[in-house]
């Protein structure tokens, strides 16, 4: 078995690889002079389980074409069996055509990575919406694993000494997937904000389930932080109830447009899951990664 990355995930791949006791090495991702994607594995994948470890962030554009070359070399070098785990998959939340003309993107994500020669993917939350299961539209055998409890064990580990005065919210429907889960999992009280999205950089939030957040340490749990503004408004609201401290725990940590600067204004804390390099990261998804491969009996 080889483990290999081709930029976004380097730390997360080198884990696993660790973890399995397996080679890791390193493919060379480069432009030629023109701007043409240049690609080569620097090991004989030949015969060999491959497992391209790539988030599609940073630059999901780019990171798709990068796994989607990937994927397709190593079928060329006869690879025996082509795994790709994106701990975090992009384009899902385009799920519909929200304005006329618009191109639907996650059926078109996924009718390129299933022509891709990729025998097995694995992603963890990705966000199913109007889409329920990752088969709708991806035809590869495919798992969505979660990182739920990790989130909650984290919690208990980490704010234990708080968990009489911990409570936590959801930001907006979608969101009960992994705020209710977790609450549960914790043994915590929990609420779901109910979001009106006005653009992409406008969100509204508004307490649909009434919550005792006075004096409170408020957990807000979401998938994504994007530009943070689902997470602000969520904490804004939180504040104005009377929380006394705010926790933020994202899945997917993006972090675009300085979102980061305007979120540590009123969080007292940050973390976000490693599916995505950044900062914040505190919480590891490698061991949910090495069992679901353990389980499967990949060598
Ligand atoms: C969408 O519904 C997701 O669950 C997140 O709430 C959203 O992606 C967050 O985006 P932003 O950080 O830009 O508000």
């Amino acid at each position: 078995m080889i483990i290999t990355s081709l930029s976004n995930s380097t730390a997360l791949a080198k884990k696993l690889a660790t973890k399995l006791k397996a080679k890791y090495t390193a493919t060379t991702v480069k432009s030629f002079p023109d701007g043409d994607l240049y690609l080569r594995y620097n090991t004989t994948v030949a015969k060999q389980t491959l497992i391209i470890v790539e988030s599609f962030q940073p630059n999901p554009n780019q990171s798709i074409l990068n796994i989607i070359f990937a994927a397709k070399t190593a079928k060329d070098l006869k690879a025996k069996k082509v795994i790709l785990i994106s701990p975090y998959l992009a384009f899902m939340r385009q799920d519909k055509r929200f304005n006329s003309g618009e191109a639907i993107n996650a059926p078109i994500m996924g009718e390129l990575l299933s022509n891709a020669g990729i025998d097995l993917f694995l992603t963890v939350d990705p966000h199913l919406h109007r889409i329920h299961e990752l088969k709708e539209i991806i035809k590869t055998p495919a798992k969505n694993l979660t990182a739920n409890k990790a989130i909650a064990d984290y919690i208990a580990k980490n704010y234990a000494k708080e968990k009489d005065n911990l409570a936590i919210i959801g930001p907006d429907s979608e969101s009960y997937q992994w705020a209710e889960e977790i609450a549960k999992q914790a043994g915590l009280k929990n609420t779901i904000l109910s979001k009106t999205r006005h653009s992409s950089r406008k969100v509204d939030v508004k307490i649909k389930k009434q919550l005792d957040m006075k004096g409170k340490h408020i957990i807000i749990i979401d998938d994504i932080i994007s530009t943070g503004n689902t997470m602000i408004k969520a904490a804004q609201k939180a504040k104005k109830e009377g929380a006394s401290k705010i926790t933020a725990i994202g899945v997917h940590g993006l972090f675009v447009e300085s979102a980061l600067l305007k979120m540590a204004k009123i969080f007292d804390n940050i973390h976000t899951v490693n599916t995505i390099e950044h900062p914040t990261n505190a919480i590891d998804i490698s061991s949910v990664l090495v069992d679901e491969l353990k389980k499967r009996k990949i060598k």
